[in-house]
């Protein structure tokens, strides 16, 4: 018989988080209402220079959500239909899906077990085996960066562009550089479940490069640069000034949220170490300077019965991702087979998201790890 726990401790608590900040949200949603300005305005171009300097770019870019922030990226590019573009399995599925819609073809590399990221040295052999390749999308699992010196040093040689998909990594450091600051363009997701998350979907693209943010600028708006005129065929992606104003007010909590989930990944380790028990908890390396834990993930032996564990507990979790994106259905078609990418699809089977939100104690962190203890005992 499967018993109810008491104790509840979600994987994320959005509720919580909200009740913190509710007066100045609600504040700034009224002033927004109330100005019915609802479409991009001061709000939008506001947020978007608190999120370049932020993140150390020039430019940055809003639009109508991270999925669309990669898709304009590569747009900005000049992908075209028939260009490879090289990306990890081991993702979200927007992430392959962006290369895809714009007709491009999604070049898989695997991922480093340690880190869940690009694997520099299986990076090199695809490029030397896919001349056609135009693009590099490393993605920032987790909150934590890519190793980008190796994958740098390959783009500039081969003379593709770095687009980094940072949708987790928002203040994220890669060698003291902030994600989204390292290749040509970086794109972000404000889904409400990020470190950022807004009241619905938005994201923007961040760049130092002034031609490529003017050209995303008008391609969020059917590439139009002049009223009526179009340059370019775009599409229709902007960030809502409703979704800028809720921002706004959580970016002044960002980094002392991330702070709280700083010292929550401490005290998972300190205390699964302790423990002793065989699982082995995200770790950043040495070149990931600041790691922002948008999820603490553990990997471990018979991960779905420890998950079913965690439940009965109250604890919840979340495999992050269960199948990797080589081996989705609407992939079939690019031929790769289970095998292709043992990393990805072993991290597949053994990855487990604990939670790590700000708004979680110190004691729930404990609760979790005996939890964890008595399912291995
Ligand atoms: C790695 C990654 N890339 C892209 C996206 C797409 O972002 P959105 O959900 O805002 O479209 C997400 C978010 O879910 C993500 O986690």
């Amino acid at each position: 018989m499967t018993t109810v726990s008491e104790k509840q401790i979600p994987l994320l608590d959005l509720r919580a988080q909200h009740r913190q900040i509710r007066d100045e949200v609600l504040t700034e949603i009224a002033r927004v209402v109330d100005s019915q300005k609802f479409i991009l305005g001061e709000d939008v171009q506001k947020f978007e220079a608190e999120i370049a300097s932020y993140c150390g770019t020039k430019h940055a870019v809003g639009c109508a959500s991270g999925s669309d922030a990669l898709f304009l990226a590569l747009m900005a590019l000049d992908i075209h239909p028939g260009d490879e573009v090289l990306t990890t399995p081991y993702t979200f599925f927007a992430t392959a899906g962006a290369i895809s819609r714009i007709g491009a073809i999604p070049i898989f590399v695997d991922v480093e077990e340690r880190t869940f990221n690009i694997d520099a040295n299986r990076m090199a052999e695809a490029l030397a085996s896919h001349p056609k390749i135009r693009a590099v999308i490393p993605v920032h699992l987790f909150g934590g960066c890519a190793d980008m010196d190796p994958i740098c040093e390959m783009a500039e040689d081969r003379g593709i562009t770095i687009i980094e998909d940072a949708a987790q990594s928002i203040g994220s450091e890669y060698k003291g550089r902030r994600a989204g600051s390292i290749g040509q363009l970086g794109a972000f997701s404000f889904f409400p479940s990020k470190n950022l998350g807004g009241y619905g979907d938005g994201g923007m693209v961040t760049t130092n490069d002034a031609s490529l943010a003017e050209r995303l600028a008008a391609l969020r708006i059917h590439g139009r640069t002049g009223k009526y005129f179009h340059q370019w065929i775009g599409i229709n992606s902007r960030l809502d000034a409703l979704q800028a104003a809720v921002l706004r007010v959580k970016f002044r909590y960002l980094d002392s949220w991330t702070q709280g989930r700083q010292s929550h990944a401490e005290h998972y380790r300190s205390q699964l170490a302790k423990l002793s028990v065989p699982v082995i908890p995200a770790e950043p390396t040495q070149y990931q300077t600041r790691h922002v834990y948008n999820q603490f993930v553990i990997r471990g032996p018979e991960r779905d019965a420890l998950q079913a564990h965690l439940k009965t507990q109250g604890i919840g979790s979340e495999v992050y991702y269960p199948l990797p994106l080589h081996l989705q259905p609407c992939y079939s078609s690019l031929g790769y087979k289970k095998g292709d990418f043992p990393v990805s699809e072993k991290l597949a089977a053994e990855s487990l998201a604990l939670p790590i939100h700000a708004e979680v104690g110190t004691e729930d962190i404990e609760y979790v790890c005996d939890s964890i203890r008595s399912f291995y005992a």
